[in-house]
């Protein structure tokens, strides 16, 4: 493989996933698209020798040009916050599943072997009994765990219809450096904690997620490309956290920064209660092995935060 495209590359997992890729396979050139809603091509800054293109995986034809030659696609690119869907599911479907089919249909046309889907497991499944596996009836309650659903669909299709190498990755709640710009709950307390704020909980903060280092999900999604990888994964660590417990961590963390002040509110729609999810099937197939504690996880990222000059 000796050159790969990663959509949505500006942001937190396409950051990381440069970083890992450079660190661990030199020689490969990368290429990324990008329309800079959430991402920036400044935080390309830190690395070297990468192309970019600045555009919107909707436009088709410039989805054509940037898959010429190439081996290998991490897509990563998509309309990521499940509020935002609910809001306005028709933006989410033409970005995620739109935006998707392009970039699959570009894969076909210039027969490109690989691709990496970056997937959901929470909201492509609904409430239903943790652990989560990869053989559960998807059951979304939101647009976009509809649109991620949609999109593994198409993966699939395309892997059996043209022999695509297509595997899709249902990450857990993931953390880490270079997610100033996320609003999912580990950078968003940071943020507050930072600001000397209290941080914000919705529901009593016994609501259960999995919450996994960005590095983790970087060296899954590594293995899947070497591997040419196919199918639906669970990546997480299967580990069930609840906000009080993360709560209750990051005050260690930060211990000697300031004491964390949490306000409650009411629960928000269309928000699982509990989820964590299964990872037996991808420690198997892809040799995924997460090995970052939260403790660990978090006390990197808390470092990335307070040295963060990102507006
Ligand atoms: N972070 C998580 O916890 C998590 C969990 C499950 C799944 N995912 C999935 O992983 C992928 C990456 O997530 P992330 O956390 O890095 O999000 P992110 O928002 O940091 O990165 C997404 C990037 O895509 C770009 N983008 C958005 N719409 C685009 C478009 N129409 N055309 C081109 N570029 C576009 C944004 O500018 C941004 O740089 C997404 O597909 C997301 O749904 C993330």
């Amino acid at each position: 493989m000796d050159k790969v495209v990663i959509t949505g590359g500006c942001g937190f997992i396409g950051l990381n996933t440069i970083d890992y890729l450079k660190k661990n396979k030199s020689h490969l050139k990368i290429s990324v698209l990008d329309n800079e809603s959430l991402g920036r091509k400044e935080y390309l800054k830190e690395f070297e020798g990468l192309e970019f293109f600045s555009g919107d995986i909707r436009d088709s034809d410039l989805v054509d040009r940037v898959l010429y030659g190439a081996d290998a696609v991490v897509h990563l690119a998509a309309d990521t916050r499940v509020l935002d869907s609910i809001a306005d599911p028709v933006k989410n479907f033409q970005i995620n599943v739109l935006g998707t089919f392009n970039v699959l249909n570009a894969v076909r046309n210039h027969s490109v072997p690989l691709l990496v889907n970056a997937s959901t497991g929470g909201a492509i499944l609904g409430e239903v009994s943790p652990p989560v596996h990869e053989n559960m009836i998807p059951e979304p309650i939101s647009p976009y765990g509809a649109s991620k659903l949609s999109i593994e669909g198409y993966c699939s299709a395309f892997s059996g219809s043209y022999g695509v190498k297509a595997s899709s990755l249902r990450f857990s709640n993931v953390y880490g450096p270079r997610s100033y710009h996320k609003g999912s709950v580990v950078a968003a307390f940071f943020k507050r904690i930072l600001a000397d704020k209290p941080i914000d909980v919705y529901g009593d903060g016994t609501q259960i997620r999995d919450y996994v280092y960005v590095d983790d999900i970087c060296q899954g999604i590594y293995s899947s490309l070497n591997i040419g990888a196919e199918g639906v994964y669970q990546l997480g660590t299967g580990i069930p956290t609840s906000i009080n417990q993360l709560i209750e961590i990051m005050q260690d963390v930060v211990g000697e920064y300031r004491d964390i002040k949490v306000r409650y509110h009411g629960f928000r729609e269309g928000e699982i209660h509990t989820t964590y999810c299964d990872i037996s099937k991808a420690e198997k197939a892809l040799r995924y092995h997460p090995k970052t504690e939260l403790t660990q996880g978090l006390k990197l990222t808390w470092e990335w935060f307070k040295n963060c000059t990102q507006p």
